[in-house]
């Protein structure tokens, strides 16, 4: 459903700046693949995903979304795709109803069929007693399922979905991608969506693809990731204190450095951290070769890897810290981009 080859967009901002905030992407996406673009504000996500809608041209390198070409077919591509932007917004004193019949129209249905595939998406994202609403009066949550209809009017295929869950609460997530699954379910939908809540993208997705900088750092199952690139967590606590305990986390540190895959050894105190390949065997092993040693443990734990550790891994940096850190809004130049840089 889509391939890139090297898909690059540079945007000239003045003439001494110019952003690469798209270096070279290469994707594969299989028809009925649920792909999360997992990455950092700023990190290029948005952009990807414009060009593939074809809402702003590559600067070099070629995409292809349901089978055609995104530069010379343009329009065809957008017939067969579904696209809900980053805080996208239906205007504001449209009833919801009629908000989704327009939105039929302009993708070329008549009154009639567009008024029955509005009442249908209003059942199936549970809108219908909203229906007669101002989009204004509509709250986070409501309103992102209004999007998500407006995004499916036309049936497409193939939906993209930027950050469709940020700014709601846990609850209305949940609620959205409740019905995200269940529509995807129904009708076999291939949706690429990106996000920066790492659950989401474990939880959610069939494949995850880590972004950073503009390039693809990472693609594969959440497992996958995590099994290759984070490795467990391992957590030794020597009891005692005083003098004894000091040279009691030193025979510590040598025993988790003894464990298969040790790596990323730190003291802090006398708790002891490492990255060990498999917790469930260190633990037991650990506390084993302690006893041995007459170094009291107070507590050895394992911890299974997360995304987050998985990022951290590829970048030293916690995606969860940048992502709470570098919110920025960037739904304002991308409407300004819009008239700009329009395919
Ligand atoms: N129209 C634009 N003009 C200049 N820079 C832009 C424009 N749109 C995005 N950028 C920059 O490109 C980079 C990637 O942005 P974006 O694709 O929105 O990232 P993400 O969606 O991953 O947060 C950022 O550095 C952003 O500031
Ligand atoms: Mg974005």
């Amino acid at each position: 459903m889509i391939r890139t080859q090297g898909l690059t967009k540079d945007f000239v901002v003045s003439r001494t700046e110019t952003v690469h905030a798209v270096r070279g992407i290469d994707l594969e996406v299989a028809p009925g693949e649920l792909v999360a673009v997992l990455g950092p504000n700023g990190a290029g996500k948005t952009t990807t995903m414009r060009m593939l809608t074809t809402l702003i041209r590559p600067t070099s390198g070629t995409a292809e979304v349901a089978g055609l070409d995104v530069a010379q077919d343009a329009a065809s591509v957008r017939r067969r795709i579904g696209y809900v932007g980053q805080g996208n917004g239906a205007g504001h004193t449209q009833r919801v109803r009629d908000e989704l019949v327009v939105q039929g129209v302009v993708y070329g249905l008549d009154r009639r069929s567009a008024a029955r595939r509005a009442g249908e998406l209003l059942d199936a994202l549970d809108l219908a007693e909203l229906a007669r609403r101002k989009v204004a009066d509509l709250s986070g949550g409501q309103r992102r399922r209004l999007d998500v209809a407006l995004g499916l009017v036309h049936a497409p295929g193939l939906l993209f979905l930027d950050e469709p869950s940020t700014g709601l609460d846990p609850h209305n997530r949940a609620n959205l991608w409740e019905h995200i699954m269940r529509l995807r379910a129904e009708h076999d939908m291939t949706i690429m969506l990106t996000t920066h809540y790492l659950d989401e993208a474990d939880s959610m997705a069939e494949r995850v693809v880590v972004v950073d900088h503009g390039q693809v750092i990472a693609d594969d199952t959440a497992d996958g990731l995590k099994r290759d690139l984070a490795g467990d967590r391992l957590v030794v606590e020597a009891g005692g204190g005083g003098d004894r305990s000091v040279a009691a986390v030193e025979r510590l540190v040598r025993i988790v450095h003894a464990q298969p895959g040790a790596r990323d050894v730190s003291v802090d105190g006398v708790r002891v951290t490492a990255r060990v390949a498999d917790s469930a065997g260190a633990v037991p092993e650990v506390v084993r070769a302690a006893a041995a040693q007459g170094v009291a443990v107070v507590r050895a734990q394992g911890y299974a890897p997360t995304l987050d550790d998985v990022f951290l891994a590829l970048t030293g940096r916690s995606l969860r810290e940048s992502a709470a850190t570098q919110h920025t809004g960037t739904t304002d130049r991308e409407a300004g981009l819009a008239g700009e840089d329009a395919a």
